[in-house]
């Protein structure tokens, strides 16, 4: 027994065949049924379809229980957010403050503050009270239209607060009605206790977290924030050759602060991912075609804390596959609106809202590699999907930049 969806106005990205990310000019093309009717069935996307193709004896062989009317309503495969680090305790307005009185993200590390600040707040706060307050931030993404959502540890930095973050987000797993993807992200700053001893940090991470994380399979990714001042590309190919023994996927944070080698260093270990990107040339652009790694930029981020926008045109422009993610987090980026994001990607990368709107679905959904599954309207998808308001077009959700244009959530076929 399913759900049939009728009348309804749009129904964005679907896919006879379909891929499993789009690149390039590909990017600006996205298929929308008008007047179209959507079936889900025991959790997937078991028919859709024009309205006049609904006939009255196909609508008695669709088992339907429930009847949902979308006149005038468009219907979105849910957003994917790649990248988050939403498992966090606390939080971090105070240094919001300093930052709007003009101190750098290095200044404010420098004074404590920053990834050290959450790590000591994490520390302090007990694995319950950790995943009570991430729940509120899980119901909150589910809201805003998230059906699939990657969780870096890294607020930890030591072997046991990196496993009680990671404890937290397969919890979340388990309970919320998301698809939920986990990233150890143990080399996210170099603790105080090991200050001018990074290589010894290092050590650390390698020889005795990642044996652990993987012990108790807590992780599927495994990434490194290769950057000025944190890892450097040595550093970082050491941690994904140890997280490679355990088949744990690289994801990387690359060129935020500089042009750090985490592009390349990402891509020579096959990274699913390489995030961020504020500080990409020529150079990366090349590393990264012809490969598997998916560009993904974080817009969020570069608004919130003022750094260069990265070059989503030009990467689009050279053949390359462009995804999109929060980056929620405490410190650089404390929203989870992927609606949000596609504006901003939109006004501040200059990306059409076809090209926002595929990095926010199917691109996404690959770069947390579940694009087999989800990040499209396709025939036995995870039906995980969201209903608008009445609404004109598919273009008015990133050009309504502060709207709440979401009616209904639909998560593995249920309403939410
Ligand atoms: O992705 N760049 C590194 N990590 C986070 C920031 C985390 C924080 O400031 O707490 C990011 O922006
Ligand atoms: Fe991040």
């Amino acid at each position: 027994m399913g759900l049939l969806i009728r009348n309804i106005k749009g129904l964005v990205q679907t896919e006879d065949n379909p891929k499993i990310r789009v690149c390039g000019k590909e990017m600006a093309v996205l298929n929308a049924i008008s007047d179209a009717y959507l079936f889900l069935e025991n959790g997937l996307i078991s028919d859709f379809g024009y309205m006049r193709d609904l006939k009255k004896a196909a609508i008695k062989q669709l088992r339907i229980k429930d009847d949902i009317d979308a006149s005038g309503k468009f219907i979105f495969p849910s957003f994917c957010d790649s990248h988050t680090h939403l498992v966090y305790a606390g939080s971090r307005e105070t240094e919001f403050k300093d930052k709007v009185k003009g101190l750098s993200y290095k200044e404010i590390a420098k004074r404590g503050g920053g990834i050290l600040n959450s790590a000591k707040k994490l520390h302090e706060t007990s694995e319950d009270e950790l995943f009570e307050q991430s729940m509120v931030r899980i119901d909150e993404i589910i809201s805003l239209g998230t059906g699939a959502v990657e969780i870096k540890s890294g607020y930890g930095l030591n072997l046991n607060d990196e496993l009680k973050m990671l404890r937290v987000i397969k919890r979340i797993k388990e309970s919320a009605p998301l698809e939920v993807k986990a990233t150890f992200l143990g080399a996210h700053a170099v603790p105080e206790e090991f200050r001018n001893k990074r290589g010894k940090y290092v050590d650390l991470v390698i020889n005795e977290m990642i044996p652990a994380v993987a012990a108790e399979q807590l992780a599927d990714f495994i990434d490194v924030f290769c950057d000025r001042g944190f890892f450097t590309p040595e550093d970082t190919e050491r941690i994904l050759m140890a997280g490679l023994k355990y088949d744990l996927i690289p994801k990387i944070h690359a060129n935020e602060l500089d042009f750090s080698g985490g592009v390349q260093a990402g891509v020579k270990y096959n990274a699913l991912s390489v995030d961020h990107l504020e500080m990409t040339g020529d150079s990366e652009i090349k590393t990264l075609k012809e490969t598997g790694t998916m560009p993904t930029l974080l817009p969020g981020s570069a608004f919130f804390l003022g750094l260069p926008d990265p070059p989503a045109r030009k990467m689009i422009d050279a053949g390359l596959p462009v995804a999109l993610a929060s980056d929620y987090n405490p410190g650089s980026s404390p929203s989870g609106n992927m609606k949000l994001v596609m504006s901003l990607a939109c006004i501040k990368l200059k990306m059409l809202p076809e090209e926002a709107i595929n990095a926010v679905t199917i691109n996404s959904a690959y770069a947390m590699g579940l694009s087999d599954t989800h990040g499209s309207i396709a025939m036995g998808k995870v039906a995980n999907i969201f209903i608008t308001k009445e609404i004109p077009s598919y273009e008015f959700m990133p050009y309504a930049f502060g709207s709440d244009l979401i009616d209904t959530v639909i998560l593995k076929g249920k309403v939410i």
